[in-house]
């Protein structure tokens, strides 16, 4: 197992409460920002660092920190994205229910950073008992002076709210989540202005991931130069994958950014292998929204490098024969598991998911929905394969936020990557091998 920086306490005994959590070496981020540091040299130190934003796109933090209009005299907002939705994704819930301290650690060291008073944690909706963990854990930091007026005799003043989220996979989106915390809808904003200038209430804000924030602490407490030694180049640091489908040990396991993909699935380490030795047919290798690879070009770039778990090497090959890193949710298909079917159980979430104000994304969603349906239920025609496509050609890039690619992305890799399986759906519907689990064990709406 590679370096640990965020799960290297996580069993150690009574790390949910502060006590726990401070004889860990807890809160010393804190004072140490607070107590040498000016705002701006906490920035600097995660812009040295390389850390980049853990929630999908991998934007470089430090950077986004210092778009924050510290000039306006408005007031300056954190509000941490906890919504946590992505099918495959399931890091942040870990790292909360767990450890919640870090994450509270790490907002009060970044509120500092970016001169905050008020922050936020963005939480799932239906994560209610995750809410009481960090509602529980939030009250112990006030109580033992990291959070209120003048914390620890500083003179920084900084409150921390938990909002429970509005139950819906757009209301991660951040503008989206932004409207949903002010009480709204949870419909994307058109950009610019982006949230550094005008976000919460108006106001310049940060929007930043639960894995972010949490690793703002080690970085603070031993130097963005050290984060920034691990890994490899522009992927420093470490990672939360949280790993499912066909692999002997699904779990959240934290890697150093670089450790080849095979490795990855095949060691004892991490994934364990696939169950029964059976073969590895296709991996989605950063939750539902990214292209789906088949085996050989996941293991191997188009060049035949072994292709590494980096923002850069999983990108490698654009959208032809590349993916990305996204939010970490690896999903591993053997060659059993049917494409087809995946699909259009993905398609389904999307097309529930869309909030409406795109036609593309509202329409498109739809009729993408209505075609792997009737694909997968043995009505297809081959010229339904080329409509997927064209449907999803007319969605990307023609909406105000990105579900739309994240709905079109998905339904573009896997055709492809694996038209015969299409072409065979439409052509021998009986002879798919998942065919027969399907029926017997998903529900249909
Ligand atoms: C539909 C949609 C859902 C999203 N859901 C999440 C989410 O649950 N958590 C998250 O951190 N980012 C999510 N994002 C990305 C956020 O918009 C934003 O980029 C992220 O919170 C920024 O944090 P980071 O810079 O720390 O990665 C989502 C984006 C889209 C388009």
């Amino acid at each position: 197992m590679g370096k640990q920086i965020l799960l290297e306490h996580i069993n150690k005994p009574g790390i949910n409460t502060i006590d726990g959590y401070m004889k860990n070496g807890g809160y010393a981020s804190v004072e140490k920002a607070l107590k040498s540091m000016s705002p701006d040299q906490v920035v600097e130190e995660v812009k040295t660092s390389g850390l980049r934003g853990r929630g999908g796109a991998g934007f470089p933090t430090g950077m986004k920190w210092s778009f924050l209009d510290k000039k306006s005299n408005k007031p300056k907002y954190l509000v941490c994205n906890a919504d946590e939705s992505e099918p495959g994704t399931f890091k942040d819930r870990y790292l909360m229910e767990r450890i919640p301290h870090l994450l509270i650690e790490g907002m009060i060291t970044s509120s500092f950073a970016l001169t905050a008073n008020t922050s936020y944690i963005y939480v799932r909706g239906e994560m209610m008992y995750v809410i009481r963990i960090l509602e529980k854990a939030i009250a112990e930091a006030y109580a033992k002076g990291f959070l209120g007026k003048n914390i620890l005799g500083t003179g920084y003043d900084l409150d921390l709210y938990v909002h429970p989220g509005g139950g819906a996979y757009i209301c991660g989106e951040e503008t989206a989540l932004l409207e949903s915390l002010e009480g709204k809808r949870g419909n994307p904003r058109n950009k610019p202005p982006f949230p550094a200038v005008s976000g919460l209430y108006d106001s310049p804000t940060v929007v930043n991931n639960v894995e972010t924030i949490a690793a703002v602490p080690w970085i603070i407490n031993n130097g963005g130069a050290s984060y920034a030694a691990i890994g490899i180049g522009k992927s420093s640091g470490t990672k939360l994958i949280s790993a499912c489908g066909n692999i002997n040990k699904p779990g959240v396991y934290e890697i150093e950014l670089g450790v080849p993909v095979e490795e990855f699935i095949y060691s004892d380490q991490y994934c364990g292998g696939i169950p029964e030795n059976r073969e590895l047919k296709a991996v989605v290798a950063g939750g539902s929204s990214v292209p789906i690879l088949p085996k050989e070009l996941i293991l191997k770039t188009a060049n035949g490098e072994p292709r590494l778990m980096t923002y850069e090497s999983l990108s490698d090959g654009g959208f032809v024969s590349g993916t990305m890193l996204g939010s970490g949710g690896f999903i591993v298909f053997n060659d059993q598991a049917c494409i087809v079917r995946n699909l259009w159980n993905f398609t389904r979430f999307y097309h529930h998911e869309s909030c409406g104000q795109c036609s593309p994304c509202r329409e498109g969603t739809g009729w993408m929905e209505k075609v792997l349906h009737r694909i997968e239920h043995g009505h297809g025609k081959m010229t339904d394969i080329d409509l997927l496509v064209d449907v999803a050609k007319k969605i990307e890039g023609k909406t105000i936020c990105p579900l739309g690619e994240a709905a079109a992305w998905p339904v573009a890799s896997a055709i492809r990557h694996f038209r015969k399986e299409f072409e065979n759906h439409i052509l021998h519907p009986e002879s798919c091998s998942a065919k027969h689990l399907y029926f017997g064990t998903l529900a249909v709406h």
